[in-house]
């Protein structure tokens, strides 16, 4: 890779946005990087928790690159978006839990990309905010989906129409973010976080992420259909075996993920 930094460390990945120079703004080369990172990572069985930050201090990522966009039309617009909306599923949809380390601003396709990960976690420094509205264009990459679904519509309608970057703690209070730490600790706790998910049962989490991910999209009584089905599956696991066995037997489990 060119734009990303992809390192393991056993069951954790470390992914970076590595275009410091423009505060790791998503060009075509970096989004189509993050696709390729993005099916490396789900096929590799030896990675079980993913953590996605920012190189350098200022910015987790600034958002798309304004000066790919400058030059866009109607049919670029919309395959754009198309192209940055289905790379963002598949972080969604990576199968194992994604954190977003938000080392600085997270802004347009950046405050995006943290959103399509399972967790955020912020930097006591970080600001987050769509303000594609002052370029004259709108979210393009599941912005204006994901936000009120996380924050709620009035929520999400401030922060889309008047382009505003919330400070981390503004962030924490409307739910935009999970948890805030200081910004020295930021890679740390995000590492603690990685860590203790990389030791859950693989097969549970999946389920769980998908039950919960899928559900929302749906009526309660087809999410809880959804689920039934799902926690039928997850009994069907070793690792169920294993974890009840282990709990019934007063010992640790020791999960191998099948
Ligand atoms: N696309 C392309 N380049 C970007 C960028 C983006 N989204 N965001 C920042 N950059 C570039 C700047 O053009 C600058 O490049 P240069 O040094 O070659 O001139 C470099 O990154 C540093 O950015 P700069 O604006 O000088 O830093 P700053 O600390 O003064 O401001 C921000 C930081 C984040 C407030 C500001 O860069 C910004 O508003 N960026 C755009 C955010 C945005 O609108 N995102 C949505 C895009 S759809």
């Amino acid at each position: 890779y060119e734009n990303l930094l992809l390192a393991r460390d056993g069951a954790v990945a470390v992914l970076t946005l590595n275009r410091p120079e423009k505060l790791n703004a998503l060009n075509a080369r970096t989004i189509d990087e993050l696709r390729r990172a993005m099916l490396e990572l789900r096929h590799d069985e030896a990675v079980r928790a993913v953590v996605i930050t920012g190189a350098g201090e200022k910015a987790f990522v600034a958002g798309a690159d304004i000066a790919e966009l400058a030059s866009g039309t109607p049919v670029s617009g919309r395959e754009l978006a198309l192209r940055g909306q289905h790379v963002f599923d598949l972080v969604e949809h990576l199968g194992k839990p994604t954190i977003a380390a938000i080392n600085g601003g997270a802004l347009g396709g950046g405050c995006e990309l943290a959103m399509a990960c399972t967790f955020r976690l912020a930097a006591d420094t970080a600001r987050l905010g769509q303000p594609e509205i002052d370029l004259g264009i709108i979210p393009g990459y599941g912005g204006t989906q994901r936000l009120p679904r996380l924050v709620g519509r009035d929520r999400a309608m401030d922060l889309v129409l008047t382009g505003r970057h919330v400070a981390a703690a503004e962030a924490l209070a409307i739910g935009l973010v999970t948890r805030v730490v200081p910004a020295a600790r930021l890679m740390d706790e995000a590492r603690a976080l990685a860590d203790a998910l990389a030791a859950k049962p693989p097969v549970a989490l999946k389920l769980a992420m998908d039950a919960i991910n899928g559900g929302l999209a749906l009526p309660l009584a087809d999410g809880c259909a959804l689920e039934a089905s799902l926690f039928a599956l997850a009994i069907a696991s070793d690792d169920m075996k294993e974890g009840t066995r282990a709990f019934l037997e007063k010992r640790k489990p020791v999960f191998t993920g099948r």
